[in-house]
C-alpha cells in the first residue's frame, strides 16, 4: 500500500504519491491560468506528473478580487502558505525581488522545492539560490523566467548539452518588438509606446521594457545556462530603445537591414559576450522576420547548427504552460520517489568580455553642413581610429544640412565609441543622430 507522503523526509519516498499539494504564491495573470489550467486539465497533468496536482494554499494581495475561479485556504499571508506543512511545492508567481526572494529561500530551507517565473530574483539571485537548493537536496526550477511559453532553458541544459555553443541571439523582449515593429512602419517611439500601452504590452512605467532592463535579466539567465558562465544582469552591456528614430529603420530598410533589440551572447576570444542592445540584422535572417509582440531565440551550437525557438514570450496561458511544465516535473519526480538530480559542475571559469572589447560593425548617421570638404573630415577621423568605411550615403541637403549615414566594417567598441566623440566635435558636424550596431548574419 502506498505510504502517505512524509514530510520529515521532505516528500522524497518511493511509493505512489497520490496528490502533490501546491502552495500557489500569486494568482494574478499567470497563477490564475495555473490554477485554472490544474481545475480543467487533470487528466493530462496526471499523465505527464504520475500524480494529481492540487492547489492546496493560495497567497494574493486582495482576496476579495474576482478571478473566474475558486479557491480554499487563500491568504494574504505568502510565508504562512510557503510554511504550511500540508504544501509540498511552492510555485512562486508574484513578481518582484520581495518578499519573492526571501519566500523562495524560506522554502527551500524547509526542503521544498520551488518553481518561480520570476527573472528579476533568478537573474540576479539565481546562483545563491541553487546552492541552496543543492545544500537542502531540493529543486528549483524557472523554465517561465524567460521566452515565456517557449521551451528553452531545458532543451538548453539538456538536449543541446553536447553542443559547444558558438552564439545565442535573442528578442525576448516582446513589448519592445512590438515598438520597433510599429516604428518599422514609420510611427514615433512615442506612439508605438502608447499603442503598446494601449493593447497591455507596455506598463504604465514602461522602463523595465524600453531601458532594456528585462532583456538583459534574461539574458543573464541564458548565459549562465547556455555558457556556464557566471553572470548577473551588471556584467550585462544595456542600451535600451527610447532614442530610436524611425528614419533609422527607413534607412536600414534600405540597406537590407530590420532593427530588432537584441540580446546577443557570443563565445569571443577568451570569454563571453554578453549585451543588449538595438540592432540592424540581414533581413534575411530568422529573427528579422519575428514581428510584433512575439519573442525568439537563435542558437548556434558545433554540433547541431542554427536552431531556432519561437513564440509567446508572455501572457497567462503561455506563462502558465512552462510554469505546469517544471511542476510536472517536480510532481513526477516526487510520485517517481526519483532522486533530486545533484547539481552539475559549476560554472566553466570564462568570464564576460568587456563591451569595449566587441567587435562590430556599425552604422551612423550624421547631420552635417552643406559644406565642400565634409567627407574628407569624416573619413581622416575614421582612418586615424583605423575604422573602416563600407559605404557612405548623402541624403539631399535641406536648408544647408544635411543627413550622412555611413556603414563601418567591423570595428572595437571602444574605438566606435571615440570615432562618434570625435565626429560629433568636427566644426562641420551639427550632430551624430544614431550609432547602432550592425549584426552579420554567419547562419
Ligand atoms: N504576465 C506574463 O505574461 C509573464 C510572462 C513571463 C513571466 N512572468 C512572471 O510571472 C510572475 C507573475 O507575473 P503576473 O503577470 O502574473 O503578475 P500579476 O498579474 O501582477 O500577479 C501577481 C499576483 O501576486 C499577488 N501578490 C503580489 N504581491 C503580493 C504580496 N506581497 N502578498 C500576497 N500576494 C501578492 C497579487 O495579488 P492580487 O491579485 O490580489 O493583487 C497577484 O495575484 C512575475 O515574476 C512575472 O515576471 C509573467
Amino acid at each position: 500500500m502506498a505510504r502517505p507522503p512524509s514530510r520529515a523526509r521532505g516528500l522524497r519516498y518511493s511509493g505512489t504519491v497520490k496528490a502533490v499539494r501546491i502552495g500557489l504564491l500569486g494568482v494574478g495573470t499567470v497563477g490564475a491560468a495555473v490554477a485554472k489550467a490544474i481545475a480543467t486539465r487533470g487528466d493530462v497533468l496526471a499523465r505527464a506528473s504520475r500524480a494529481t496536482l492540487v492547489v492546496q494554499r493560495a497567497a494574493v494581495r486582495d482576496p476579495a478580487k474576482e478571478r473566474g475561479l475558486s479557491l480554499d485556504r487563500v491568504t494574504t499571508d505568502p510565508l504562512e502558505v510557503v510554511r504550511a506543512d500540508d504544501v509540498d511545492v511552492v510555485v512562486e508567481l508574484l513578481g518582484g525581488e520581495e518578499p519573492a526572494f526571501g519566500l523562495m529561500k524560506e522554502a527551500i530551507e524547509r526542503g521544498k522545492p520551488v518553481v518561480t517565473a520570476n527573472k528579476r530574483v533568478v537573474s540576479w539571485h539565481g546562483p545563491e539560490l541553487h546552492d541552496l537548493a543543492a545544500r537542502k537536496g531540493v529543486e528549483l526550477r524557472y523554465e517561465a523566467a524567460v521566452g515565456g511559453g517557449i521551451p528553452l532553458l531545458a532543451p538548453l541544459a539538456d538536449d543541446l548539452a553536447a553542443n559547444r555553443l558558438l552564439e545565442l541571439r535573442a528578442i525576448i523582449n516582446g513589448t519592445t518588438n512590438y515598438i520597433l515593429t510599429q516604428m518599422a512602419g514609420g510611427s514615433s517611439f512615442q506612439d508605438a509606446l502608447a499603442r503598446a500601452q494601449k493593447l497591455g504590452y507596455a506598463e504604465a512605467d514602461p522602463s523595465d521594457d524600453v531601458d532594456a532592463v528585462d532583456a538583459a535579466d534574461k539574458l543573464a539567465i541564458l548565459v549562465r545556462i547556455a555558457f556556464g558562465v557566471s553572470c548577473t544582469p551588471k556584467e550585462i552591456f544595456r542600451e535600451g530603445v527610447r532614442a530610436l528614430d524611425p528614419i533609422d529603420l527607413a534607412y536600414g530598410r534600405e540597406m537590407g537591414y530590420a532593427l530588432k533589440l537584441l540580446a546577443i551572447a557570443r563565445r569571443g576570444e577568451g570569454g563571453i559576450e554578453a549585451r543588449v542592445h538595438p540592432a540592424f540584422l540581414p533581413a534575411d535572417h530568422p529573427l528579422a522576420r519575428v514581428d510584433g509582440a512575439r519573442n525568439a531565440v537563435h542558437l548556434l551550437g558545433d554540433l547541431c547548427g542554427p536552431v531556432m525557438f519561437s513564440g509567446l514570450g508572455a501572457g497567462g496561458d503561455a506563462t502558465a504552460s512552462a510554469v505546469l511544465a517544471d511542476l510536472t516535473h517536480v510532481a513526477r519526480r516526487l510520485a517517481l520517489g526519483d532522486p533530486v538530480e545533484p547539481p552539475r559542475p559549476g560554472h566553466t571559469g570564462l568570464p564576460v568580455l568587456p563591451m569595449d572589447e566587441v567587435r562590430a560593425r556599425s552604422y551612423l548617421r550624421l547631420s552635417v553642413d552643406d559644406v565642400p570638404g565634409v567627407f574628407a573630415q569624416i573619413t581622416h577621423v575614421l582612418a586615424e581610429l583605423g575604422i573602416g568605411l563600407a559605404s557612405v550615403i548623402q541624403r539631399e541637403p535641406v536648408s544647408g544640412q544635411a543627413d550622412v549615414v555611413l556603414m563601418t566594417y567591423a570595428a572595437r567598441e571602444a574605438a566606435l565609441r571615440e570615432a562618434q566623440r570625435r565626429l560629433a566635435a568636427l566644426p562641420t558636424t551639427r550632430s551624430v543622430r544614431a550609432r547602432i550596431r550592425v549584426e552579420e548574419s554567419r547562419t
